[in-house]
């Protein structure tokens, strides 16, 4: 089945409002393949403004957030502060968040159960670390993370699954395509034996990890990549490119 193709570009720490309205330009301006879904991932203070000033056709995230709605969590944000600001997805569990500030799998559960609750759209991040995929357990390590989100969703029309290996986030060391179908077949299998066939047939699996323009048509013609997580190259003109991967 032919799922529609999802390009997440996360822009993580980087940009101010006058390159990130560069970009929005170039977006805005550009002609993207209508069938695919596109979202971009702003900085919390940048929402608001990615959300007035992006075109209406292309989605916005924020980054993370936290997994109540309100209260003294000094410097957290909730999902009914994004959707405030119009904003309609979030990503949670990516990598960063996970061994930069030490997210755990079951913070990262109920962030995602309390932000699909509220009725955002979850980009949920899952992958190996380098000595993880060397040591032969790349499958038990996303299977367990994949467990752990999926304990927490009841509805998954609203969850897209981000395959992202660490080993490949931001280090120019791109999965090879047959590396990241492996993957995402093996994720599209657990899926359909611990939630649901139809789950598992409609369920978004997007790869992530130094994706670019040039190697997107690719990994974007396997049979399980159903899109992308972009970093480095969602702040640049070539996100254009990896949008209309599929074209
Ligand atoms: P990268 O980042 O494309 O810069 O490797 C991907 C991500 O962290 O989502």
């Amino acid at each position: 089945m032919v799922l529609t193709f999802f390009v997440g570009g996360n822009w993580k720490m980087n940009g101010d409002k006058k390159s990130l309205g560069d970009l929005i330009t170039t977006l805005n301006t550009a002609s993207l393949n209508d069938e695919t879904e596109v979202v971009c991932g702003a900085p919390t203070v940048y929402l608001d403004f990615a959300r007035s000033n992006l075109d209406a056709r292309i989605g916005v995230a924020a980054q993370n957030c936290y997994k109540v709605a309100k209260g003294a969590f000094t410097g957290e944000i909730s999902p009914v502060m994004i959707k405030d600001c119009g904003v309609e997805w979030v990503i949670l569990g990516h990598s960063e968040r996970r061994h930069v500030f030490g997210e755990s799998d079951e913070l990262i559960g109920q962030k995602v159960a309390h932000a699909l609750e509220s009725g955002l759209g979850v980009i949920a991040c899952i992958g190996e670390k380098l000595e993880e995929r060397e040591a032969g357990t790349t499958e038990e390590v996303v299977y367990a993370q994949t467990q752990a989100i999926a304990d927490n969703v009841k509805d998954w029309s609203k969850v897209v699954l981000a395959y992202e290996p660490v080993w490949a986030i931001g280090t120019g060391k791109t999965a090879s395509p047959e590396q990241a179908q492996e993957v995402h077949e093996k994720l599209r299998e657990w899926m359909r034996a611990n939630v649901s066939e139809v789950v598992a047939d409609s369920v978004r699996i997007i790869y992530g990890g130094s994706v670019t323009g040039a190697n997107c048509k690719e990994l974007g013609s396997q049979n399980d990549v159903d899109g992308f997580l972009v970093g480095g190259a969602s702040l640049k003109p070539e996100f254009v490119d990896i949008i209309n991967a599929r074209a």
